[in-house]
């Protein structure tokens, strides 16, 4: 027998097929022109108004999503079919339980989210029950704990509080007169001041990647299948992403090595959708350095080169649909910055940005820029990576960036 499937209503009416996104920003934005385009009812949340991903979502809401209170009471207003965590920062309890009453599908599961959402709890997961080889690591919570544990590890190694993203927080520590400071650092990066760090020893790698990995359901069986967009390299400066590109170009044993650690720890977390599986790559070598159960910022690079970006595989996935992971180019995207702090901004020399055909852009529409917040992104195809590369660059640098 055929499985079926979801089926989707008229949105705004009685029928809609309602989803509910947590955290609205540029990724959740590519998310929800996805599921509009399935004619999916979409509900946007963040903590600001006028967010990327509420400027194109049927109806959207401001509040504390960390607050528990705050975001059961939305949820019982909503009454989404499916919830998407888009960010970190979320009563993530408040999921737990959602899902364990039935009430909607937390996406991929509470559990991806619960344990994604603290450093501690993928690492454990990773590397002491799955077994999956990582950077050697401790944690501590006083700074006591915190100088042995660094003493453990050795020098350089990485600081990061274990509640934070985007490189909040996080230093490099080239030696122990660099600790006490180090400390300071991660306590005021945090996003929820648990005061406590993850130590790891610094992995020596050639590049790292981004396997974004789907778990979708077979289109005639129901069953949920694993399947991988290609390896998706990436530059990083202070733990933001500046560049990326795919293919990234390894050798097959490493290919192999990726795709069973991806496999592994995906599995584990469960559900449907995408998840963005970071790695760091040495020759055949492969080491997991961590997850995020949704599209993942390197991915933009998807929506030049494949026929189904990372935002349309996850909203497939999510809904019980099939997905088509191929790429049809070679790409690379690069991020465009405000380069100051203010609002209203204005992006302007598109015309030459986008003079080459084989270019793109995205602007987010954020209402406030800061120096290093990503604005926009720049994508383009070329014959290589390299030249793709350097296209995007080129093309994110014609932006220029305006106040009012
Ligand atoms: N143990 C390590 N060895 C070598 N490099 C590391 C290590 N940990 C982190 N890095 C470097 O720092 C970057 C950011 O680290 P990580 O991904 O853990 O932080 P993050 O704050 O979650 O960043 P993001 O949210 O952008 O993914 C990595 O992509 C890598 O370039
Ligand atoms: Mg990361």
């Amino acid at each position: 027998m055929i499985y079926m499937s979801v089926t989707i209503g008229t949105p705004l009416q009685a029928s809609a097929f309602k989803v509910l996104l947590l955290g609205s920003g540029e990724l959740g934005k590519e998310v929800v022109i996805s599921l509009q385009r399935l004619g999916v009812e979409v509900h946007a949340a963040d903590r600001y108004d006028h967010a990327p991903a509420m400027q194109v979502a049927h109806y959207s809401y401001t509040l504390n999503m960390a607050d528990a209170e705050e975001l059961k009471q939305l949820i019982e207003q909503v009454k989404p079919n499916l919830i998407i965590p888009e960010i970190e920062a979320i009563a993530t309890q408040v999921l737990v339980d959602i899902e364990e009453q039935n009430i909607a599908t937390v996406i991929p599961s509470a559990k991806a989210v619960n344990l994604t959402m603290n450093r501690e709890g993928i690492r454990r997961l990773a590397a002491e029950e799955l077994g999956l080889p990582t950077s050697a690591y401790r944690f501590a919570d006083s700074i006591e704990s915190f100088r042995a544990a660094c003493d453990d590890i050795g020098y350089p190694n990485f600081v990061k509080p274990v509640m934070s993203s985007s490189g909040k927080g996080q230093s490099r520590v080239k030696s122990f007169d660099e600790v006490d400071a180090a400390w300071e650092y991660a306590q005021t990066g945090g996003r929820v001041n648990q005061g406590k760090v993850i130590v790891e020893s610094q992995i020596d790698f050639d590049f790292e990647i981004t396997l974004l990995t789907v778990r979708a359901k077979n289109a005639e069986t129901g069953e949920i299948e694993t399947q991988y967009c290609d390896p998706i390299g990436h530059r990083q400066n202070a733990g933001d992403y500046v560049e990326s590109w795919q293919p990234q170009a390894m050798t097959p044993a490493a290919l192999e090595e990726s795709k069973r650690i991806a496999h592994k720890v995906t599995a584990a977390l469960g559900g449907c959708g995408i998840f963005g599986v970071e790695l760091f790559v040495k020759g055949d070598k492969v080491w997991f350095s961590e997850v995020s159960p949704r599209p993942h910022d390197t991915g933009l690079v998807t929506l030049a080169s494949q026929f189904q970006s990372e935002f349309e595989l996850h909203a497939r996935a999510i809904l019980g649909l099939p997905v088509n992971t191929t790429r049809h180019s070679v790409a690379a995207s690069a991020v465009i910055y405000a380069g100051v702090d203010d609002h209203n901004l204005s992006f302007s020399g598109l015309n030459l940005a986008l003079s080459n055909p084989d270019t793109d852009l995205r602007l987010f529409g954020k209402p406030e820029g800061f120096k290093r917040r990503r604005m926009g992104v720049a994508t383009a195809r070329a014959e290589t990576t390299d030249q793709a590369r350097e296209l995007a660059l080129h093309t994110a640098t014609q932006v220029s960036v305006q106040q009012n």
